[in-house]
């Protein structure tokens, strides 16, 4: 066929169903009947697996209530195009064939006729299509963390390793890369960098819809739905929140949710159950955030099942600026000695260090029952964070990982902006997975080590620039960086200054996009300034100045940089700081420079790595 009479065919086929096709597959395949104003009827006419929905991004929320056979099984929210259609998302038809499948929208926008209501865009672009495309079209979406496939994500959830996969649930919207219709995604790898995305683990029902939570292996059978069961405590979330049980005894592929949900209702808003078994005194923990009295509850029990108040922690401690969400608790070997510690974790949302969602956590020691927090030197329980960028929150750990490690992961981005970022097709980012330590600090203290697991050395694809030892000074040196698969590295050095001195590392690209990071020797502290480092707009809260205290005193540090797209993470070598700031660069950064603000210092172990995904 030539091309001329290509195009023809294909816009005969256009003409012929009303709508503009992307793939060979889509077909109309729907009617649509305008009832009013504000509710319209489609009626799928086709057999087809999927019916794909046209989402405008910012449009307004529609309720789409899916009827079938006459009953109603299912409701959620879209933003339905109305002047645009910026992208579709799936309705999956299959556990319908054969059977009528009818969605009663309503839409809640103001329309004075039902000629005007007649016009949104949505109607003339609703298709039938046998496949999805989920092709990549972002050039923001990083190569080496994980993403959802497609729409809008926020907590890791019921994260839990089985025979030598990493399970990683979600807060996932099917529907559209803005917040709503929460249910469980599912993705797993066996290497922490290669993801394979599931069908949805645990989706809304008449409780609500399915917030945060934890899962774990029941070896002991102490639940009774079998030894092994891998079962899933999450929040139900309606006018209310409760927390329910879902369970899977395939290994944590498909769960079923337990007929006896909820198991813990309270008067007041309680969510994201973190749970763990506690081996020395036989029972099963749990914490919940008790989110508007900024405290954490701490239950036991002996059949995941039943749950008993034992503690609370956390009234008036720490950082209270904000909601306590999405707690975790688990004990850690204290580098260099004997000791062991607890770990309290508590994610807050706003009241981070720089503004909006951050991860702050207590160190103490745990009975089974009570959580108590260690004091300074003045006897003040003192606010510890994980992270010291903008975009890390929600973090907790997995259940069950491989030898005694406490990996660690985080939802990529803050509360204040996560809905605007500069991506459609899918929204948020997870960070690198990370493995989590203790150290005493000069001042009597223990905090968190964080460390990039070891997985991600895998990704090393040679050496793209190394030099043992680069003197620097006031006059900037500059090394270029990998263009290699959009520029994504790591980058690692040892900086030798001298008390007094500040070394400016700056990663920049052509159009002077750049990031300044800032190794001040006299606070001992690492700065990230973001305001020029490339699309910021998009709100006022994204250009902003990190900073965290780098636990070095003597002018020594050793750095990690992961650059991905559209993040970067700093990590001091063992982990005595970690930093995660999102970026977006016009294009990516090409060039590095190193300069001191007085005299001359040294750059030890300069090595770029070129990393690949392969
Ligand atoms: C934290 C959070 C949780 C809640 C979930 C809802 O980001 O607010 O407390 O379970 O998100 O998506």
């Amino acid at each position: 066929m030539t091309r001329i009479s290509k195009i023809l065919l294909m816009a005969l086929i256009m003409t012929c169903s009303g709508t503009a096709l992307s793939t060979s597959q889509e077909r109309k395949g729907v009617s649509v009947e305008y009832l009013g104003t504000n509710n319209t009827l489609i009626r799928i006419a086709d057999d087809a697996k999927y019916l794909l929905l046209p989402i405008q991004d910012n449009g307004e929320e529609a309720t789409v209530n899916v009827v079938v056979n006459g009953k109603l099984e299912t409701s959620f929210m879209a933003r339905l195009a109305k002047s645009r259609v910026d992208y579709k998302v799936p309705f999956d038809l299959t556990p319908y064939k054969g059977k009528k499948v009818v969605l009663n929208i309503i839409s809640h926008q103001g329309r004075s006729t039902i000629r005007e209501a007649q016009e949104d865009a949505c109607w003339r672009n609703f298709v039938v299509s046998d496949t999805y495309d989920t092709t990549n079209r972002e050039k923001f979406r990083p190569l080496y963390h994980h993403t959802p496939e497609y729409g809008w994500m926020n907590d890791p959830n019921g994260m839990v390793y089985a025979d030598g996969v990493w399970h990683l649930c979600y807060q996932w919207n099917p529907y559209g890369s803005k917040w709503a219709n929460m249910t469980w995604g599912h993705s797993t790898s066996k290497d922490l960098v290669h993801w394979e995305h599931h069908a949805t683990t645990i989706v809304p029902d008449g409780l609500g819809a399915i917030f945060s939570g934890s899962s774990v292996i029941d070896a002991k059978n102490s639940a009774g739905f079998g030894k092994d069961a891998i079962v899933a405590l999450y929040t139900s979330a309606a006018v209310s929140q409760m927390q329910s049980l879902a369970y899977s005894t395939d290994g944590g592929y498909t769960f079923t949710t337990y007929p006896g949900n909820p198991i813990i209702t309270l008067p007041t808003e309680a969510r994201d159950p973190n749970m763990f078994w506690d081996e020395a005194n036989g029972q099963w923990v749990m914490l919940l955030a008790h989110a508007l009295e900024k405290e954490m509850l701490i239950f036991n029990s002996p059949d995941l099942k039943t749950w008993t108040l034992a503690s609370q922690f956390g009234k008036g401690i720490g950082a209270q600026d904000g909601v306590w969400e999405c707690p975790d608790l688990f004990e850690l070997p204290v580098a260099g000695t004997e000791e062991k510690k607890w770990v309290l974790v508590c994610n807050i949302n706003p009241g981070g260090p720089f503004g909006g969602s951050a991860t702050q956590y207590f160190i103490g020691d745990f009975d089974g029952k009570t959580f108590k927090a260690d004091t300074d030197a003045n006897g003040n329980i003192p606010t510890k964070w994980m992270d010291y960028g903008k975009d890390h929150y929600a973090a907790v750990s997995w259940s069950n990982a491989p030898e005694g490690r406490r990996t660690v992961i985080g939802w990529m981005s803050n509360w204040q902006y996560a809905a605007e970022i500069p991506t459609m097709q899918y929204r948020s980012a997870n960070t690198l997975p990370r493995e989590m330590g203790i150290f005493k600090d000069e001042d009597g203290q223990y905090y968190l080590s964080s460390t990039p697991s070891p997985e991600m050395e895998a990704l090393r694809a040679g050496v793209h620039y190394q030099s043992r030892s680069m003197s620097v000074k006031q006059v900037a040196k500059t090394v270029s960086l990998p263009t290699q698969n959009d520029g994504i590295c790591e980058i690692a050095m040892d900086i030798e200054a001298r008390k007094g001195q500040k070394v400016t590392i700056v990663l920049s690209n052509k159009a002077q996009e750049k990031v300044t990071l800032t190794y001040d020797t006299e606070s001992d502290t690492l700065s990230f300034d973001r305001a020029q480092s490339g699309i910021v707009n998009f709100s006022q809260d994204f250009p902003a100045v990190t900073m965290a205290p780098t636990h070095r005193h003597n002018g020594k540090l050793s750095l990690r940089l992961f650059i991905d797209r559209s993040s970067i993470e700093v990590f001091e070598q063992e982990g005595r700081l970690a930093m995660t700031n999102l970026v977006f660069p016009n294009s990516p950064y090409t060039t590095m420079s190193v300069k001191t603000s007085k005299g001359k210092a040294k750059i030890n172990n300069l090595r770029i790595y070129n990393l690949s995904v392969n």
